[in-house]
């Protein structure tokens, strides 16, 4: 797709580690167009060399760097001839008037047709204010071309300042060219969770509160908050994971297929899923929702030292939908765990009726569907068989697919998916507005009494699997 690609913020860890690495790797694979340059837009006062220096040393660190020492040259003039650096203080006024003409001017050596992808790997902060100025400096042209805006979460702490946020936004671009960026959609497996469900008349007729008892949406992480407290303090699992990633996986998870997946049928449906999340009411949070916080958090550099944020959650989340009413959905994240992975489980329920003679003898295990997202990436089917040589003795087996284990599979890094799909145009990877609305809406009550209810924090040892169950207190309650 010919186009330049703006990136604000582009010295920060985002762009180093994950945006430049995503499009060196897409230039070594050839997949971007020939009419496509990069402005690389930040700060900091550096020379176009200096920044170049400043990349390659990012790129060798995070990048996947070609083997061949003259392939590695090639590669390197070809991606670097693209990029120009712009300094440019977010709050001012002059830095985008000069972007603006370097634009115009990058427009025509390169012949990218007015087509503009702007992309915020900025604080959430400047979002809203950079888009204004975008406007207000002419940084796209009005009947030329497409201009599209890529942006980061966190989109806004609470439904009121998504709302504002959006607002903003809206100022300047439609929502058909807001690409609001989660990761996770772009997981392979989570892709998969359509196909898997779509293509397969062996799943899809039980994928409702018929068959399924129980759905556990996971993700664990080893690491603990790294030097984001500055972030991370003021956000806390339930805005950081539960909002976007494990949400979304519940909309994937549970949405109805829509007829044709495009992206607009995808989005409807999620909407619909995420609308019927139930409320839970402030007597039923203790029993739905278990906050811990690893030992060792609030001595963590810049944590406030009596801070009570939840480095992990567990919710139980309830739809009000025909499908799965009554079915819960747990909802597990956390970081300083004892292991670092994201699955999507479906428990089914026992078979009605007498299967085996003797069965009583032994528990008939459930069976289970478990869809690995990382770091493996595959979906494992358990069930129940005869142990050979007996009559009716319960033996139960699992079959095991494990996609990235299979020989070839080289998975592209998310980012490099996103880039792809904004070009082209393609939402399906990106959250709506709508969805964005729906889930605050469901999470502002869960945020806010956990801010109000320190105490209810468990603290749990690093490199465990959270709270233990007998140090939660989960009985009902009156309080809020
Ligand atoms: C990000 C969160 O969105 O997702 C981080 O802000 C978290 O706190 C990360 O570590 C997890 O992503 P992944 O892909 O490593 O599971």
């Amino acid at each position: 797709m010919k186009a330049l690609f703006v990136i604000f913020g582009a010295t920060g860890d985002l762009a180093k580690r994950k945006l430049f690495p995503a499009l060196y790797q897409l230039e070594k694979k050839r997949e971007l167009n020939e009419n496509f340059a990069i402005v690389a837009v930040a700060r900091k006062d550096y020379t176009q060399k200096e920044y170049i220096l400043e990349l390659e040393k990012a790129i060798v660190e995070f990048g996947n760097v070609a083997e061949n020492r003259s392939e590695k040259q090639e590669i390197w003039k070809r991606f670097t001839e693209r990029i120009t650096y712009q300094v440019l203080d977010f709050n001012g006024e002059e830095g985008y008037e000069s972007l603006s003409e370097s634009l115009k001017r990058l427009d025509k050596d390169w012949d990218t047709h007015g087509n503009r992808l702007f992309y915020l790997a900025v604080g959430p902060d400047y979002f809203g204010k950079i888009a204004i100025k975008i406007n207000k400096h002419h940084l796209y042209e009005k009947d030329r071309g497409w201009k599209r805006l890529m942006i980061e979460k966190p989109f806004g702490r609470d439904l009121i300042t998504a709302k504002e946020l959006n607002k903003e936004l809206r100022k300047v671009f439609e929502e058909e060219e807001i690409f609001r960026i989660d990761h996770y959609l772009v997981k392979e497996m989570v892709e998969n969770l359509l196909v898997l469900r779509g293509g397969n008349q062996l799943f899809e007729p039980t994928w409702n509160k018929e068959h399924i008892k129980e759905v556990q949406i996971i993700s664990t992480e080893k690491e603990g908050i790294g030097r984001r407290a500055a972030y991370y303090d003021k956000a806390g699992a339930l805005r950081d994971m539960v909002q976007n990633h494990l949400l979304q996986m519940l909309a994937l998870t549970t949405m109805d297929l829509p007829d044709r997946l495009t992206s607009e049928g995808l989005r409807r449906e999620k909407e619909k899923i995420l609308n019927s999340l139930q409320p839970i009411e402030s007597n039923r949070m203790k029993k739905q929702m278990v906050l811990g916080q690893y030992e060792g958090y609030t001595n963590e550099e810049d944590v406030e030292k009596n801070s009570t944020r939840e480095t992990y959650v567990a919710v139980t989340a309830y739809l009000n939908h025909p499908r799965w009413e009554g079915v819960p959905f747990f909802l597990i994240t956390g970081k300083g765990l004892d292991k670092k992975e994201a699955k999507i489980v479906l428990k089914y329920h026992l078979p009605v009726g007498e299967c085996c003679l003797d069965h009583k003898e032994q528990d008939l295990p459930e069976n289970r569907l478990t869809v690995n997202i990382q770091p493996l990436e595959g979906v494992v089917v358990e069930f129940n068989t005869k142990k050979p040589g007996t009559k009716d003795t319960i033996l139960p087996v699992k079959m095991d697919f494990c996609q990235n284990c299979m020989a070839g599979i080289n998975t592209p890094e998310a980012y490099e998916k996103l880039i792809l799909d904004a070009l082209d145009g393609d939402h399906a990877s990106f959250t709506h507005w709508e969805e964005v609305k729906a889930t605050w809406t469901y999470m502002d009550p869960l945020i806010s009494w956990a801010e109000k209810n320190g105490d209810q924090v468990v603290i749990y040892s690093k490199g465990s699997e959270g709270p233990k169950k007998e140090e939660v207190n989960n009985e009902d309650s009156e309080d809020n």
